[in-house]
């Protein structure tokens, strides 16, 4: 039975919101209906951080805070949840939050429309434990643009609240959320249905808590559009103006969002965000984790699912082409059972996946490193941080008394999907790990990819560097991996650019 409303902590006080258009972004419910207009309109895109809110969500009997864009949220994606915004970091007196009042002590605002979302980045960094080093500074803060202050002194204010801020007046009502969020937690699927007022026309939407639940509703509904982190989605009702009338919720189903390790393989459901799978990821291939790192910013990371990045199959999109080297496995799940497919099978065309009507991405499969596999991934674009690959590329080799006796090489942003280089592997099975067998691999690569040029990049810079990127991981083969990594203040360099061979 469909209902009207959904309940949130909304500023840690339960709030009910009834009978909306379940596409309205949270930001537009926080600006036009909550009078919450301490929280700013940018880009509407996820790319500036002006509409940077906190959600805090129970996992394991513990609140979790994350900055997210409310502008490419859906409200009802909200329910269950704890949300804070600008407005309840200031004091019960009045008085300012020690993240705001370092930011107005230093001199980290000067027009101030960047600064609540820098504020809420800043609140959740901390509440989860994040360090005062410049690299993770950089990392909460890439999400957020500021176009007249500058960013010294605003990592200067990062550190302040991080060396003041013990406690604030938030801290004592957490026991409080935890419980209220216990008590609102449901096992049954969220219906919602909305008539739009102009046309009549309805939109729906659901949200099922389990996979059994999701199947049975993606096989009545495979025109459905799936929602899982909507960092893709979002955009298209922002910006494309899209009507999305019948949406499948995923992000409460927890089967998708478990990750397992055994003695061979890690196991990552669909459903699992980029920030959640980071630590494991960076531990067993740190090249894979130092993609990941990049992808987008805190924000995004907090909400993007691998799933969706897989599902979607964008051409350019940062974790295929590191999963294809990988030898990684892709499990697809629908009213018909379970189909495993090796991942780069799945992308058939520009916009076209091996995925049929009702079925679902349910999860990846990862075989862990062997002793004698050489792996490295390298994404390269304009920026840094916050940015889309140019190419992002991935090759892993194994080696027999240094004769490569396997080979797996993959790309992103040289081709209309994510590709496996098969031309380019086979040049290096049964060769030497050695400079002229690397340079034979450069000149096969034309073999296998034909790049466009494009406003990020010429077809001959993507051929370069996707050439290079082969040479930069033999010449890397002796370095050790933390010599090659951003790590520390050391991170600053990343101001210089990627360092892709040239
Ligand atoms: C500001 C910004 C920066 C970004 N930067 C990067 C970047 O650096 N690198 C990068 O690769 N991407 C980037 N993206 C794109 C996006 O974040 C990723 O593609 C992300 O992984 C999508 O995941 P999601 O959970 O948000 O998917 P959604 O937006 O929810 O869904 C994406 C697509 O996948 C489908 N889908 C989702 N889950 C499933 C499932 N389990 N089974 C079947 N279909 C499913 C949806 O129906 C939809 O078609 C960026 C996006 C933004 C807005
Ligand atoms: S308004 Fe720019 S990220 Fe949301
Ligand atoms: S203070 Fe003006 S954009 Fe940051």
């Amino acid at each position: 039975m469909a209902q009207k409303n959904i309940t949130l902590l909304l500023g840690g006080r339960p709030h009910e919101v009834i009978n909306f258009d379940p596409t309205r972004t949270l930001l537009d419910y926080l600006r036009y209906d909550a009078a919450r207009t301490g929280t700013k309109e940018g880009c509407g895109e996820g790319d500036c951080g002006a509409c940077t809110v906190v959600i805090g969500t129970l996992k394991e009997g513990k609140l979790h805070f994350e900055a997210v864009n409310s502008c490419i949220i859906f409200l009802p994606t909200l329910d269950g949840k704890l949300l804070l915004t600008v407005e309840d970091l200031v004091q019960p007196d009045g008085s300012l939050h020690i993240i705001q009042r370092a930011i107005a002590d230093l001199q980290a605002s000067q027009c101030g429309f960047c600064t609540p979302g820098f504020v809420m980045s800043i609140f959740a960094h901390i509440r989860s434990g994040g360090g005062a080093d410049l690299a993770s500074i950089n990392d909460a803060l890439a999400g957020n643009l500021c176009r007249c202050t500058g960013y010294g002194p605003i990592i200067e204010a990062v550190r302040h609240s991080i060396s003041a801020q013990v406690e604030d007046h938030l801290t004592a009502l957490e026991e409080t959320w935890i419980k209220q969020l216990a008590a609102m937690s449901s096992p049954d699927t969220l219906s919602l249905s909305w008539a739009c007022p102009d046309t009549g026309n309805e939109r729906h939407y659901s949200a099922p808590k389990t996979t059994a639940a999701l199947t049975a509703l993606y096989a009545a509904h495979p025109e459905a559009t799936l929602l899982a982190g909507g960092t893709d989605v979002g955009l298209w009702v922002t910006k494309q103006l899209r009507s999305l009338d019948r949406l499948i919720y995923l992000g409460h189903i927890t089967e998708l969002a478990r990750i397992t390790k055994s003695k061979t393989h890690i196991e990552i459901g669909a459903g699992v965000t980029f920030a959640d799978a980071l630590p494991i990821l960076s531990t067993h291939f740190p090249d894979l984790g130092e993609v990941i790192r990049r992808l987008g910013s805190a924000q995004i990371r907090n909400r993007a699912t691998i799933g969706g990045n897989i599902a979607n199959g964008s051409p350019i999109g940062d974790s295929m082409p590191v999963l294809i080297a990988l030898n990684t496995e892709l499990t697809l799940q629908s009213a018909s059972g379970l189909r495993h497919i090796p991942l780069e099978d799945y992308f058939i065309s520009y916009g076209k996946q091996d995925r049929a009507a009702g079925e679902f991405v349910a999860a990846i499969r990862i075989p862990i490193l062997k002793a004698d596999q050489y792996f490295r991934a390298y994404k390269i674009s304009k920026r840094f941080d916050q940015d889309i690959s140019s190419v992002c590329g991935a090759i892993s080799v194994t080696l027999n008394d240094g004769i490569i006796s396997s080979a797996r090489i993959a790309y992103g942003g040289v081709a209309a999907t994510p590709l496996r280089a098969i031309a380019t592997e086979n040049t290096l099975i049964g060769a030497k790990w050695n400079e002229t067998t690397i340079q034979s691999a450069m000149s096969a690569l034309e073999n296998d990819i034909s790049p466009i040029s494009d406003m990020r990049a010429t077809a001959d810079y993507r051929l370069k560097v996707a050439r290079n990127i082969l040479l930069k991981a033999y010449i890397e083969y002796d370095t050790p991996l933390s010599q090659t990594r951003l790590t520390g203040d050391g991170a600053q360099t990343r101001l210089m650019g990627n360092g892709a061979a040239e």
